[in-house]
């Protein structure tokens, strides 16, 4: 792998642990101003020295994160759709790898759709984003969307879009955490993070998640609404970070995050 390859994986991909605690803000590039990410900047600021990276686009990158912030950038180049569009599955490639170069991104991310209509489209743009990465030492994280359809989060769509990615060169993958998760990790050959989804019950649902995540190879998590959406933000991802970082157990997390509120 070349220096610059190696090099921003690194950033992301803490070599200490071999882990990461990604940061995802992007979520307002088809759902607008989402709950709790109302004001981009005020959620952003208290989490970013927690953060090993954040995901996000550019407009909220340039408008809401300071630009002598340290936080390595994985900025989201995909887009295109709506919530109240025709299809979430119909993006295309939003932002160009030189803008990217520009913001000095760590490295950039974007949704494919397979089994979709538009399955072919964002495979040939995942090709596309790789070729122009390669060139310049970016790496790509490709996002297995599953656009409105959660209930195909099973380890048999999961293991195929990862896989698929895999082949076209992302250099990681950001899935959906599922049974038989080992799966999908095995039959994909680089790293694999996963993403929270829709806020669960509790704060322990998400940290028995990505619990389990790690245990079955995950190297991380790139987390959103599971943790701005708790009431006690910080708390949750320094607990996110005992379980992904320290091998914390979730009791151990669990218990962490529950002293760590009191201080909020
Ligand atoms: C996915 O493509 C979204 O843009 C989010 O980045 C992703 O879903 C992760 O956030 P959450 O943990 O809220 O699902």
């Amino acid at each position: 792998m070349d220096w610059g390859m190696e090099n921003r994986l690194a950033r992301i991909i803490k070599p200490e642990s071999g882990h990461t605690v990604m940061l995802a803000v992007d979520h307002g590039y088809f759902l607008g101003p989402t709950h709790k990410l109302e004001n981009p900047r005020r959620t952003i600021e208290p989490l970013l020295t927690y953060a090993d990276s954040i995901m996000l686009t550019r407009g909220i990158l340039r408008s809401s994160v300071k630009a002598t912030a340290s936080t390595p950038i994985v900025l989201r180049v995909s887009g295109g759709t709506s919530i109240i569009g025709k299809s979430l599955a119909d993006e295309g490639i939003t932002t160009s790898l030189e803008e990217a170069v520009r913001l000095n991104a760590a490295a950039v991310a974007l949704s494919i759709f397979v089994g979709t209509e538009y399955e072919r489209q964002t495979l040939l743009s995942l090709s596309k984003l790789v070729d122009e990465g390669e060139k310049y030492g970016m790496p790509v994280l490709a996002v297995t969307a599953v656009g409105k359809e959660l209930e195909k989060r099973d380890a048999r769509f999961l293991s195929l879009s990862s896989r698929i990615a895999a082949e076209l060169g992302a250099r990681m993958v950001k899935t959906y955490y599922c049974e038989n998760f080992e799966k999908v990790v095995d039959g994909c050959p680089v790293p694999i993070v996963i993403a929270g989804g829709p806020k669960l019950a509790t704060e322990l649902d998400a940290l028995q998640l990505t619990y389990e995540a790690i245990q079955k190879g995950a190297v991380g998590v790139d987390m959103g609404r599971n943790i701005w959406q708790s009431d006690h933000p910080v708390a949750m991802i320094r607990a996110i970070r005992a379980i992904v970082h320290e091998n914390a157990t979730v009791k151990e997390a669990s218990d962490l995050f529950n002293r760590m509120k009191k201080g909020e």
